[in-house]
């Protein structure tokens, strides 16, 4: 199996927000390994803008340091200009415009603050840098509630077209994420079974290990609901439940994921939680320094697609901070065989359909076998395993990071993996509606121990259901 590298066209990236966390972890990196596989065209270049003083030689710097040392790295920084400028006045501006060329394709990172999408977007036009083949780029957070999104869309949509926009939701990069699509697509096995009639439930699950470490203010004013359900579980529950789309194409793909997201019922069951101390860990409350904060770092729900397909099936959605390991998981867990010919002692057993985004992405199909040996009739379930690593070789640490992926998508032009605005709307409608309901209850969210599974009533939720959450370790 070898990766196939396809250069994109020659392009100008305008980074806004150059100096920041994303830039330096993410998008920098990114760049850089797309470059060392041979993906950036010569004449690509990549102008980082932010309001600190720096110059272009201090930007290489820090991108130098962010990427780590790697040889042919300075022809990378090569194609690096930096800006200072002010996205909110006019200070740097003709500078930037000196600064880019008259590339094929121009596209603006938007790694900045939300409150500042809409002044970017103006100047960018005023400025006379865009033109209708130029691409936005836009990251989560996309608003902190309906009324936030619609505003973002409405000031987007004065500048620019829905086809020059670009929601990045990383999430939709990650490589298991467009396996999903393929194994559901391009497998006759899976599609016929892909309903309420033999799907008993799924499960999805993001847990996290990591705190809040550096992002205390954002994220004590977002919460897991708004910074994790709203997009990423949203995305991987969309794909999950939505209808065949009749090409892989950005139109087809979104209408059926808008689909999914019209059709949610209002969650059932809704358990918030937050992290206290434990396993030598800091409570949240002293992670944001506010010990009274209600903010949730976890979620459980159970939500149901009102539509044929899926009428009755929960789909059980899982999320939280500081928790006993870092795994995200998609679980398909099929119904009981309709009877045992092998008699109540066999036992009940499942087909399960994991798909285990990341670390070690793969999945694994269980299926019930007979225990091998004597001793009568007795049933096993064992794993048919694709981890990809062990199943694509070298192949498999070719799998490029989910920005990779994204930014060159922006390039191309293929807006397949982005959020269409009527989407995120839409996510936001669903969402602000559960919050609304818990903030009206008043309740604040049950505390669990760091480095354990979350809150007990995550547990009961499911025990409710005569049902159990899988293994957080896998
Ligand atoms: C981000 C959230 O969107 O996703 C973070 O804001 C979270 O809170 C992160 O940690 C998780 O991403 P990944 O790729 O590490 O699973």
């Amino acid at each position: 199996m070898v990766s196939r590298v396809i250069p994109v066209d020659p392009f100008e990236l305008v980074i806004f927000g150059a100096t920041g966390d994303l830039a330096r972890k993410k998008i920098l990196p990114a760049l850089w390994r797309r470059f060392r596989a041979g993906q950036m065209p010569e004449a690509a270049r990549v102008i980082g803008a932010a309001r600190s003083e720096l110059d272009t030689d201090g930007w290489r710097r820090m991108a130098a340091e962010a990427i780590g040392p790697a040889q042919g790295l300075e022809d990378f920084l090569s194609r690096l200009d930096y800006v200072t400028l002010d996205a909110t006045g006019d200070d740097g501006w003709s500078a930037l415009r000196q600064a880019c060329g008259t590339p094929a394709i121009r596209a603006f990172y938007f790694s900045v603050a939300p409150s500042l999408f809409a002044p970017l977007a103006e100047r960018v036009r005023a400025h006379g840098l865009a033109d209708a083949g130029t691409r936005v780029v836009v990251e989560k957070p996309f608003g902190n509630d309906l009324a936030s999104a619609r505003a973002l869309n409405a000031a987007l949509a004065a500048q620019f077209a829905e086809d020059q926009i670009y929601r990045i939701d990383h999430y939709l990069g990650k490589e298991t994420v467009q396996n999903l699509m393929a194994v559901r697509f391009g497998n006759m096995l899976f599609e016929p079974l892909w309903n309420a009639q033999y799907v008993d439930h799924i499960q999805i699950t993001v847990a996290e290990t990591l705190g809040v470490a550096g992002r205390a203010d954002y994220y004590d004013r977002a919460g897991a609901m708004r910074d994790m359900v709203q997009n990423h579980l949203m995305q991987l529950l969309c794909l999950i439940a939505m209808e065949p789309p009749a090409r892989f194409e950005p139109g087809a793909v979104r209408d059926e994921k808008l689909k999914v997201i019209r059709a949610l019922e209002p969650p059932r069951w809704l358990v918030r939680g937050q992290y206290a101390s434990g396993a030598g860990m800091d409570a949240y409350g002293t992670d944001v320094g506010d010990a009274a904060s209600a903010t949730e770092t976890f979620v459980a729900l159970r939500a149901e697609v009102g539509n044929w397909r899926w009428v009755g099936t929960p789909f059980y959605l899982r999320t939280g901070k500081r928790l006993s390991a870092r795994s995200s998981e998609i679980a398909v867990v099929f119904k009981d065989t309709p009877h045992s010919i092998f008699g109540i002692d066999a036992g009940a057993h499942r087909n399960i359909l994991a798909i285990q985004l990341q670390p070690n992405e793969g999945m694994k199909l269980w299926v019930t076998i007979k225990e091998p040996g004597p001793g009568g009739m007795r049933l096993l379930d064992v794993p048919l395993d694709m981890t990809f690593a062990e199943t694509l070789g070298p192949a498999a640490e070719a799998i490029p990071d989910a920005y990779e992926r994204l930014i060159m998508d922006v390039i191309r032009g293929n807006q397949t993996l982005f959020m269409r605005g009527d989407e995120v709307e839409a996510a936001w409608a669903w969402t602000d509606a559960a919050i609304t309901e818990w903030e009206r209850g008043g309740e604040r969210p049950e505390l669990y121990p760091a480095g354990g599974d979350g809150p007990r009533g995550a547990e009961r939720m499911m025990a409710r259901d005569q049902r159990l959450w899988r293994d957080i370790a896998g």
